[in-house]
């Protein structure tokens, strides 16, 4: 299979075509500072309202612009429309960057992988993960999510206050991504590491464009530290992969490893690729939805009451946290022909950028958008896990997760509350809450 790292364009410079909606002032998607205190809810407000399809300079990594799109209906015909709008052209990320400022192993990993491929190969390597996603699989999953929830709230119960991050939102994702692939409970916690190092990619890079010629010592430590925990994490897949390759078990791991596309086993790149896209993709998103869900319960006191008199709403609430967190900050598709999105001509090989939580407080189709609203009659009509072919597979291992996670710290610690304590990363790719803090009236040991 051809390497999509190394045929990948970053889009045509554009825009090829006159502007139908106006460019907004002030609105720079670019600037990862905006997304370290959340989404910036307003300016998606102001672009769905007046310019739905906008034309974005690249300010900032130096590359080709890109649209912006905002409302729910756009968004999912550029999701619906994988011929017109490709995932493989140019990757799913913003910028590719200039090869100079990339950090060369997570750039391929990241081009190489599944979510980047269109048609066939993309079709035939999901296909070869399914057996691991499909409901009779994740059953088995529940039970042992189910359990290692309990745990998590049994060595927190009587703190009273804590980290609800580390001590459980960090976790759970990270147990449930171990079980479906095969890892052992010795080697989980690097997880852990390595993920913090990744969410902290987008401001590294930013702080090392600012510190030109002249970086800190604290910036060269982060940098080395860096580079050593991404190098640990493509060793350990790398080992893991080629290990099940010779001696396969019942296990996404080995599923991976002995993939076959265009009739051949992956290549050592896909490989790397796919083991980036599955531990980010499998943990990030879980553990900040989990997190910026007892956010939003506490923002919504009345809603949580609700929950708490009627457990039943539970599946119904989990959609509308997710609509309402909406952790994955956009995708990228990059035109094949010239086509028309509201209004809005876009020419062949420009970006076009999809933008997930604007979508999901779309008024059109949510009433009431910034509300939570636990029993919301179309909750399940967000975009969250995208739409079309690369419709998230682990959509319901996420909400298995929810859903346990929720079910139990409601009725264990019905006044569990966010205490104000956050850290988000600065990132705008995805909405990384990095501290929670939490506190609650600590359970009483049975005398
Ligand atoms: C709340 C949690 C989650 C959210 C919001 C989320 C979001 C998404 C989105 C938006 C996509 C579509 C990408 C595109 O259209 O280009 C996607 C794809 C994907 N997700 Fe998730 N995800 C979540 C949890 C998970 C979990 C738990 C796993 C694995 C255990 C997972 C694995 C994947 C994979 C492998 C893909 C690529 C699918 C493909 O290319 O066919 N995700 N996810």
């Amino acid at each position: 299979m051809q390497l999509i790292s190394e045929t990948a364009v970053d889009g045509r410079p554009g825009p090829g075509f006159p502007l139908a909606w106006p460019v907004l002032d002030g609105v720079d998607m670019t600037d990862i500072r905006k997304f370290g205190d959340g989404q910036p809810w307003g300016d998606f407000a102001r672009l769905r309202a007046e310019a739905p399809v906008m034309w974005h300079s690249e300010t900032r990594h130096g590359g080709p612009g890109f649209w912006v799109v905002t409302r729910h209906a756009d968004v999912m015909a550029v999701n619906g429309d994988p011929e017109t709008f490709s995932s493989q052209r140019g990757g799913i990320l913003m910028a590719q960057g200039r090869p100079e400022q990339r950090h060369a192993l997570l750039y391929r990993a990241s081009m190489d992988a599944m979510i980047n491929l269109d048609g066939g190969n993309h079709l035939q390597l999901r296909r070869e993960h399914m057996p691991y996603f499909t409901p009779s699989y994740l059953r088995g999953v529940t039970e042992k999510v189910r359990g290692e929830v309990t745990r998590l709230l049994n060595e927190m119960a009587d703190k009273g206050e804590c980290d609800l991050v580390e001590n459980f939102s960090a976790v759970l994702p990270l147990f449930t991504l171990c079980e479906i692939l095969g890892v052992p409970p010795e080697d989980r916690p690097k997880f852990l590491k390595w993920m913090h190092y990744l969410e902290l990619a987008q401001n590294m890079a930013g702080e090392q464009a600012t510190a030109g010629l002249t970086p800190t010592l604290e910036l060269m430590q982060f940098i080395a530290d860096f580079n050593s925990n991404v190098e640990e994490m493509f060793d350990y897949g790398r080992h893991m992969l080629h290990k099940r390759r010779l001696d396969p078990k019942a296990d996404l791991l080995s599923a991976i490893a002995r993939a076959k596309v265009e009739g051949e086993e992956l290549s050592d790149e896909f490989l790397d690729g796919s083991w980036l896209l599955i531990v980010f993709a499998g943990n990030d998103t879980t553990r900040n939805t989990l997190s910026g869900s007892m956010k939003l319960l506490t923002e919504f006191p009345e809603q949580r009451a609700k929950l708490i008199a009627n457990p039943a709403l539970l599946p119904g609430a989990v959609n509308e946290f997710i609509r309402m967190v909406s952790p994955v900050i956009y995708m990228r598709r990059t035109a094949t022909r010239d086509a028309v999105i509201n209004g809005q001509t876009i020419a062949e090989g420009e970006k076009v950028i999809m933008y997930y939580g604007a979508a999901n407080r779309d008024a059109e189709v949510f009433a009431n958008p910034d509300q939570l609203i636990v029993d919301r009659p179309n909750a399940d009509k967000h975009i969250a896990f995208g739409y079309g072919p690369h419709t998230c597979i682990g959509k319901r291992v996420a909400q298995i997760q929810l859903e346990e996670a929720y079910r139990q710290i409601l009725a264990r610690f019905p006044d569990m509350r966010w205490n104000g304590d956050i850290d988000i990363a600065p990132n705008n790719f995805v909405h990384a809450i990095r501290k929670l803090g939490v506190s609650f009236s600590p359970e009483r040991k049975a005398a």
